[in-house]
């Protein structure tokens, strides 16, 4: 398989939008990265970069060792599976998966033989004659991830692959390609604006804003120490609750909510005293406790966990309890935080 280096890669589209800055990105052989990040944070331009379907405005793209900055798509040995399938209508499974390899003129006993092995993997043994109308959108996605299969390309690119497909599908065919990825141990970018799947596919994920790299590091990383409010808020189901407030005699003071700091965060925030700091604290790090009563405005439950919305003070925050709660809008529940993050307000910058 392969190892691929992304380096300074910058995109300017010929309108002059700069679409991708200065990103750098070493993948290790088999790994599987996905990049995440909102809607025109420029996941699809870095994509098509490596793939060789735009231009690299600057920087360099080495794949094992060899540069192809310039190398036409058809040479570089990489397949890329994209959302909406685009499987001949015309052609059965069969046909789909085997077009690549009949256009490169492959021995007609090997394609055989490669069709069969990719079908038997996805689970489409049984869908082989059928067309693409016949099927259904998870297996059409499984036959559009069959024709890059049985490629054996150095490197998979996959474009939100699973947006096409509605949530219980998403699910299931997610655990799929986690299985294909440990099968096959194939080297493989995954862009996604879908933190859930970030999280549970990656071993590293890249989290993009506007075309510049915010942070790369383990789905575990990101969640414990994400480098700015930007991957705080981004990584994090419900998202992290976010409160400003200020550092004063040894406490974090808000206007609705204050509490004091240990020794480690005392430390950590020396440099801090009297200054404006936002105070990040992820829904499961509310409990149950004395240093701040939130008022119940919505409960959800959620079977193990229960969603409490609620404010203190003007304060919103979000509190997700590790028990069943049957609160009613009004009601009053005593909370207190761990976990506590702290970011400096006018750098956004975690205070590390
Ligand atoms: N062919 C193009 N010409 C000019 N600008 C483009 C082109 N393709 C994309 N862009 C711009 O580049 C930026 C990044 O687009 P890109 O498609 O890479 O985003 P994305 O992260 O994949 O978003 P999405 O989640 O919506 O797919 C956007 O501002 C977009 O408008
Ligand atoms: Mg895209």
């Amino acid at each position: 398989m392969a190892e691929l280096k992304l380096q300074h890669l910058d995109k300017i589209y010929d309108n002059n939008v700069q679409a991708v800055y200065d990103f750098n990105l070493d993948v290790a052989d088999g790994e599987l990265i996905v990049l995440v990040g909102p809607s025109g944070c420029g996941k699809s331009t870095t994509l098509r970069m490596v793939a060789g379907l735009e231009d690299i405005s600057a920087g360099r793209l080495i794949i094992d060792g060899k540069d192809i900055t310039t190398m036409p798509p058809k040479d570089r040995d990489i397949a890329m599976v994209f959302q909406n399938y685009a499987l001949y209508a015309h052609m059965t499974v069969y046909e789909n998966m085997a077009f690549s390899l009949v256009l490169r003129k492959e021995n007609k006993n090997v394609i055989h033989q490669k069709v069969l092995a990719a079908a038997e993997i996805l689970g489409l043994t049984d869908q082989l004659n059928k067309k693409p109308a016949q099927l259904s959108g998870g297996q059409r996605q499984r036959v559009a991830m069959g024709r890059a299969i049985v490629r054996t390309p150095k490197v998979f690119l996959f474009d939100e692959p699973l947006s096409n497909l509605d949530a219980k599908l998403r699910g299931a065919t997610r655990r799929e390609i986690l299985l294909l990825h440990k099968r096959l141990k194939a080297t493989m970018l995954y862009v996604t604006h879908d933190q859930t799947e970030a999280l549970t596919l990656a071993d590293r994920i890249v989290c993009m804003s506007m075309g510049h790299v915010q942070q790369i590091g383990t789905p575990l990383e990101l969640y414990d120490m994400p480098n700015n409010l930007f991957v705080a808020s981004f990584i994090g189901l419900p998202p992290m609750n976010f409160i400003e407030g200020r550092i004063k005699d040894g406490r974090f003071v808000s206007p609705n909510l204050s509490f004091a700091l240990d020794d480690a965060q005392k430390t950590l925030l020396a440099a801090y005293s009297d200054k404006e700091v936002v105070a990040g604290i992820r829904p499961e790090h509310i409990l149950k406790g004395n240093d701040a009563v939130l008022k119940v405005t919505l409960n959800e439950n959620l079977g193990q966990t229960t969603l409490v919305h609620g404010t203190v003070g003007k304060q919103k925050l979000t509190a997700k309890l590790r028990e069943w709660c049957d609160y009613e809008r009004g009601d009053e529940v005593g909370i207190t935080f761990e976990n506590v993050h702290f970011f400096d307000k006018e750098t956004t910058n975690a205070i590390r």
